[in-house]
């Protein structure tokens, strides 16, 4: 049967999150668009895209929403000394948590990046995990992902670690590169798999 291009049985939202540099952009434009950037900027406000997979038979559109994940500061002006500030304590910033709750509203998946050559993005996985559990239903699938698997020679981040780590919070796991396109797909698609 004919099915319009934009036809879908269902449409999941999954959020991209993880610290600045671990490659969520570059893991949405490989799965959405199948491109890869080596000197991608940081993102800036939320993006999102969209791809279609058949799951059983039916069609699941899933919606990506993506943005930046260094530590959201504001500027803070201040007329006495005429000078900006950077206020780096987000209980400060209503709109940061405006933001962020609209980031997650609405969420059935996620994926929480690390990067395996870099240690304090795994540390910091705590604090992500920390953030989605408080703005998103309990039942979200969450799966941790340590990226840029192509860079053998530097990891820092032991394979073993990610999955105990995964395993002990009830997480799904893989590691993937965005580079080399390796479980880039196979990551997004177990996603939509179990929430479907
Ligand atoms: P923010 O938007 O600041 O939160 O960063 P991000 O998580 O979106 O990271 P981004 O996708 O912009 O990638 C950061 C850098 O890592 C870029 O230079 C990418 O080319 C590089 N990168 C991303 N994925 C991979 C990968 O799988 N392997 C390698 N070697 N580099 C990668
Ligand atoms: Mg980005």
């Amino acid at each position: 049967a004919y099915r319009a291009e934009d036809d879908y049985d269902y449409l999941f939202k999954v959020v991209l999150i993880g610290d600045s540099g671990v490659g969520k952009s570059n893991l949405l434009s490989r799965f959405t668009r199948n491109e890869f950037s080596l000197e991608s900027k940081s993102t800036i406000g939320v993006e999102f895209a969209t791809r279609s997979l058949t799951v059983d038979g039916k069609v699941v559109k899933a919606q990506i929403w993506d943005t930046a994940g260094q530590e959201r500061s504001v500027l803070v002006f201040s007329s006495l000394w005429t000078k900006c500030w950077l206020v780096h304590n987000p209980t400060f910033n209503c709109r940061y948590r405006a933001i962020t709750s609209a980031y997650y509203r609405g969420a059935i998946g996620a994926l929480l990046v690390y990067d395996v050559t870099r240690h304090a993005t795994f540390e910091n996985v705590e604090r992500w995990l920390k953030e989605l559990r408080s703005h998103t239903d309990p039942n979200i699938v969450v799966m941790l992902i340590g990226n840029k698997s192509d860079l053998r020679h530097l990891v820092a981040v032991p394979t073993e670690d990610g999955e105990a780590y995964a395993e002990r919070e009830s997480l799904y796991f893989m590691e993937t590169s965005a580079l080399e396109a390796t479980n880039v797909e196979n990551a997004f698609a177990e996603v939509l798999t179990q929430i479907y």
